[in-house]
């Protein structure tokens, strides 16, 4: 069998149980404490307590909808803009291989872009869904794919990663705390108030809270932002990406199909949609770092 890409990242990774290291035996990886976890067929690895139940996470159907969408490019400044984030990063550009964390990273697509331009580095993309984990096992090839979920704690040894992303996803701020390196910093992407106003009310999205940002200032109350960049702009979108947009989400789980395919046929093309986002870093800290 050829070397899996969980080998790169091995070294960092931790029981999700007694928190030991963990060693691999062609498709078996364990720690001294006598917990194995296997390596699936499709490259991911299940670092969860009691393996974890199917379904978790995003369906496959969600999944797909989400990685056609990416492939269209529509958030690919998004990509950019962490990228930058991410390379301004002290922890990244020291010596040796830093290690990028993505919390519910999905497909691996942002990770992916971000490892395209740090050749030194590898990730790890923890997901909760099976379907999005298995892609992220082939999104590119200095990054592993593990199943583990974040509100747990992480299966990640203390101090350890140079960066952690956090893209549209759930935010544990003790846990991303706990596995960032000194040096390290989350970088945040989170939707503005506006983010695809056309998409929203005409097909029944559900809009970002009222209160989101002051919910994100708190849930982080315990980081310093250290840089913030809002970034908005025009996606010229086909019928079928609004469709994916929709159902690439927590939408999925509240629109009603019929009338969504009613709405987005009403549709002129190319659909222009506001894509507006706050890509901000923090680090670990409540008080400034020394110059
Ligand atoms: C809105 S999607 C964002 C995915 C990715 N960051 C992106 O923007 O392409 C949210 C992701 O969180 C994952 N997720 C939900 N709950 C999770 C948990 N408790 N632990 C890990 N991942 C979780 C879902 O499966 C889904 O892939």
């Amino acid at each position: 069998m050829d070397t899996p890409r969980i080998d790169l990242v091995l070294p960092s990774l931790r029981c999700p149980v007694c928190t030991e290291s963990l060693t691999r035996e062609e498709r078996t990886v364990r720690c001294p404490g006598g917990h194995r976890f296997d390596l699936a067929r499709q490259g991911h690895l299940t670092l969860l307590r009691g393996g974890g139940r199917a379904g978790q996470g995003d369906t496959a159907d969600m999944v797909a909808a989400r990685a056609a969408f990416l492939e269209h490019g529509h958030y690919a400044p998004i990509a950019e803009a962490l990228t930058q984030a991410v390379a301004a990063v002290p922890a990244v550009t020291d010596d040796g291989a830093p290690l990028l964390l993505d919390l519910a990273g999905g497909t691996g697509y942002y990770l992916a872009a971000v490892l395209d331009t740090l050749p030194s580095a590898v990730g790890v993309d923890l997901e909760l869904s099976t379907y999005a984990a298995r892609r992220a096992a082939r999104a590119h090839p200095r990054m592993a794919a593990v199943r583990a979920d974040v509100w747990q704690r992480l299966p990640v040894a203390t101090g350890s990663a140079a960066a952690v992303l956090s893209v549209f996803g759930p935010r544990n701020a003790p846990e991303i705390a706990r596995v960032l390196a000194e040096e390290g910093r989350l970088v945040v992407v989170a939707p503005d108030q506006d983010h695809l106003r056309e998409l929203v009310g005409p097909l029944g999205m559900l809009a970002v809270a009222p209160d989101k940002a002051e919910r994100l200032t708190r849930q982080l109350a315990e980081f310093t932002a250290v840089d913030e960049q809002v970034l908005r702009y025009r996606a010229d979108m086909s019928r079928a990406d609004v469709t994916h947009e929709v159902l690439m989400g927590p939408s999925a789980h509240h629109v009603d199909r019929a009338a969504l395919t009613a709405a987005v046929t009403g549709l002129t093309e190319p659909v222009g949609v506001t894509v507006s986002v706050t890509v901000t870093s923090y680090r670990a800290g409540r008080v400034p770092a020394p110059r």
